[in-house]
C-alpha cells in the first residue's frame, strides 16, 4: 500500500513538474521583454551585420511602437472624426442655409471664366485627387470599415488595385496642381478687400450680403493655398515613402508617414467642403468649371470686381 502511496505522489509530482518549467519560462520571457523594453528607454538593440544594408543591423527600435500607437491611435480617430465632422456640417449647412441662389436669376449671357487649360489642369488634379484620396482611406480605414463588408476576396483586389492606382497617379496629380499653382497664384495673393470678405462672412450665411471680390476670393484664396501646400506636403512624404530609405533613416521614413496620413485626411476635409460648393452648395458655380462661361449675373453677384474688369476691359485680372 505505501508503495501505491508514493507511486501516485511521484506521478503528481513528474505532471506537475513538466505544466511548471513550460509556464515558468513563457512569464520570464514576458518580464525579460518588459525588462529590455524598459532598460532601452528609446534607444535601440543593434549589432553589426556583413551586408551593405547597416540598418538590418537594428534589431528592436522600440520608438517604432509610438509611432505605430499615435498612428493608428490619434491620427485615425482624429482624422476620422474629422471626416464625419465635415459631412455633418456641410450637411447641416445645407439644411440650415439651402443652396445659394443667383439672386437676380439667371440672365442668359456668359462670359469666360475658365480657358480650356485651366479646366484641363483642374480637372486632372481633381480627378487624381478623388482616386488618391479613396485609395489612401482605404490604406487607413479600410481593413476596419471596407473589410467586414465587402469580405477579403474582394478587399484584397480593391486594395492591391488602389495601391498601384496611388503610387502612378500621384504624377499626375503633382502635374495638375504645379500647374494650377502656375495660372492662378498672381490671383491668389490676399489682399485688403479679402479681409472685408471674411468680415462679412463671404456674404454666404445671409441671403443678400455679396461682399466685392477679384476672380477668386478669401475662401477660395484659401483653398488655392490649402492644396499647394498640402499638396508640397503630400509629395515629398509621399515619395520619400515611395523610395524607401534613399533620403532618409528610419526615424525620418517614420515622420514622413505621419505627415502623410495629416497632410491626406486634412486635405480631404477641406475639398469635401470645396466640392460642396462648386456643385450643389451654389447655383451657377459648376458651370466654370464644366464649360468654363458663368453667368453674368453670378459673376456680378459673387465676383464683381473680377466681372467689372472682364466686362470693362476684356481682362480678368485684379
Ligand atoms: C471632384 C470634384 C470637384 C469639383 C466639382 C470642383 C469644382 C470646382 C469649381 C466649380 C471651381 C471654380 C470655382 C469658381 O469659378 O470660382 C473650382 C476651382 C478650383 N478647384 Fe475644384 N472641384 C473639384 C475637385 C478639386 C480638387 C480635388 C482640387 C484640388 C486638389 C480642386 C482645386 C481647385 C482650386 C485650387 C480651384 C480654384 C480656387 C477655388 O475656386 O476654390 N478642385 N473647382
Amino acid at each position: 500500500m505505501r508503495n501505491i502511496w508514493a507511486a501516485l505522489a511521484l506521478g503528481v509530482l513528474l505532471s506537475v513538474g513538466s505544466i511548471a518549467p513550460a509556464a515558468a519560462q513563457q512569464a520570464t520571457q514576458q518580464a525579460d521583454e518588459a525588462a529590455l523594453l524598459q532598460q532601452l528607454k528609446g534607444a535601440p538593440v543593434a549589432g553589426r551585420v556583413s551586408i551593405p544594408d547597416a540598418k538590418s543591423g537594428v534589431l528592436i527600435q522600440p520608438q517604432g511602437r509610438e509611432w505605430r500607437q499615435t498612428l493608428e491611435g490619434p491620427v485615425k480617430s482624429v482624422g476620422g472624426w474629422l471626416l464625419v465632422l465635415t459631412v455633418v456640417a456641410l450637411a447641416a449647412f445645407l439644411a440650415i442655409r439651402g443652396r445659394i441662389k443667383v439672386e437676380h436669376g439667371m440672365s442668359g449671357r456668359t462670359i469666360e471664366r475658365f480657358k480650356g487649360v485651366e479646366r484641363f489642369a483642374h480637372w486632372l488634379t481633381a480627378i487624381c485627387f478623388v482616386i488618391l484620396g479613396i485609395s489612401g482611406l482605404n490604406i487607413s480605414f479600410g481593413k476596419t470599415l471596407l473589410l467586414p463588408v465587402i469580405g477579403p476576396e474582394a478587399f484584397t483586389a480593391f486594395s492591391a488595385f488602389g495601391k498601384l492606382s496611388h503610387n502612378f497617379l500621384s504624377f499626375p496629380f503633382v502635374l495638375g496642381v504645379f500647374l494650377m499653382a502656375v495660372m492662378w497664384i498672381a490671383h491668389n495673393i490676399p489682399n485688403a478687400i479679402d479681409v472685408e470678405w471674411i468680415k462679412q462672412g463671404g456674404g454666404i450665411f445671409k441671403k443678400g450680403v455679396h461682399p466685392p471680390a477679384g476672380k477668386f476670393n478669401a475662401g477660395q484664396k484659401l483653398i488655392f493655398w490649402s492644396v499647394v501646400i498640402g499638396s508640397l506636403a503630400l509629395a515629398v512624404s509621399g515619395y520619400i515613402l515611395m523610395f524607401p530609405f534613399y533620403v532618409t533613416d528610419i526615424a525620418g521614413m517614420q515622420l514622413a508617414q505621419l505627415v502623410h496620413a495629416i497632410a491626406g485626411i486634412v486635405m480631404v476635409a477641406v475639398i469635401l467642403g470645396h466640392i460642396y460648393i462648386g456643385t450643389i452648395g451654389m447655383e451657377g458655380a459648376f458651370d466654370a468649371m464644366g464649360t468654363g462661361q458663368v453667368d453674368t449675373n453670378w459673376a456680378k453677384e459673387h465676383h464683381s470686381l473680377w466681372a467689372r474688369d472682364v466686362t470693362t476691359r476684356g481682362a480678368g485680372d485684379d
